[in-house]
């Protein structure tokens, strides 16, 4: 698990409709760690729930960080927990992580954002308008009222590179992603965060205009782990001391590990932050996160074990 830090929320701001942007601050003035574009924080929501959210703030300030929280009553309660919090209050974070970051030296940069996906996408708008670089940002939301960080998407810089769709608009016109990724090219990155549906949906009409799966970056919010019936038993198996350990149909390792004793840290418990990622040195997993890239998964010999599960009777993992 990485180290935990206390933030003072500073300020609390409604920045759209049922969505909330937290200024956090490190209680005596003191510089936060350094961030880049694309990074995200945990935050420990209390009750045991850990959530992520990307910072929306420019990477190049150590006094705050930003987060938008969509207020999502379908969650498991960690969104709404974050909207209950107020000015003053005090949060545990983790320190900052980036799975999701620029591309150095990219020719032209897309970036697609579905809805509360702005936040991390705002955050590398602005540093690649900063540092003069080429890019287009395509933002698709409800409504005008749900459309968070208006503001600073029409400021200088952004607003030439920017378009805003609105689902209640039509008229506006739609994203019409077929004309949007229509050239690939070598030096060209697409970057898409947003709900899975949106993401998906932006990785197959890439895949189907021909672009290079490592031109291709993704940052989900949630996973939502899908249980099928073809779900079945196996064993992991430990290689620094050759126990095994039954994982049954309906529990995931991390739970058969714990019920036996041994501690994985885990964060989202959703295959997304990457928190107990664990070498395979056996064995066929079922990739069911949304953190390794399709090569990584090829690859076998990594796993995300708060959700992912085996295809082989037997999986040593490097514990
Ligand atoms: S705990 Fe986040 S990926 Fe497993």
């Amino acid at each position: 698990m990485r180290d935990i830090m206390k933030v003072l929320i500073k300020k609390k701001l409604d920045a759209a409709l049922d969505i909330c942007a937290f200024e956090l601050a490190e209680p005596h003035g003191q510089p936060l760690p350094a961030f880049s574009a694309g990074a995200h924080i945990d935050v420990h929501v209390g009750d045991g729930l850990v959530r992520q959210y990307s910072l929306c703030n420019h990477p190049e300030e150590r006094d705050r960080y930003l987060i938008g929280v969509l207020k999502d009553p379908a969650s498991r309660g960690g969104s709404v927990a974050m909207h209950a919090l107020k000015e003053g209050d005090m949060l545990e974070i983790s320190e900052p992580r980036n799975h999701f970051p620029l591309q150095a030296g990219a020719t032209h940069s897309v970036l697609l954002a579905g809805g509360i996906g702005i936040t991390p996408i705002l955050c590398m708008a602005e540093r690649l308008a900063h540092i003069g670089a080429s890019f287009e940002l395509h933002y698709c939301t409800r409504s005008p009222e749900r459309t968070a960080f208006q503001d600073r998407l029409a400021a200088t810089g952004l607003a030439a590179c920017a378009r805003v769709y609105h689902d209640s608009v039509p008229d506006q016109g739609k994203l019409d992603l077929a004309a949007v990724l229509a050239q690939p090219a070598a030096g060209k990155h697409l970057y898409v965060c947003g709900p899975a549906g949106f993401i998906d949906a932006v990785l197959a009409a890439a895949k189907t205009a021909g672009w290079a799966d490592d031109q291709v970056h993704r940052e989900y919010f949630g996973n939502v782990i899908q249980a099928t019936d073809a779900d079945g038993a196996f064993q992991v198996k430990l290689a620094s001391t050759g126990q095994s350990i039954a994982v049954a149909a309906d529990q995931s390792i991390v739970e058969a590990l714990e019920a036996a004793g041994i501690d994985v840290p885990v964060s989202c418990e959703q295959g997304v932050c990457g928190t107990c990622l664990t070498r395979v040195l056996e064995g066929e997993p079922d990739h069911r996160d949304m953190y390794l890239t399709d090569d990584e998964r090829a690859a076998n010999d990594q796993m995300l074990p708060c959700c992912s599960r085996s295809k082989s009777a037997v999986l040593v993992l490097d514990l």
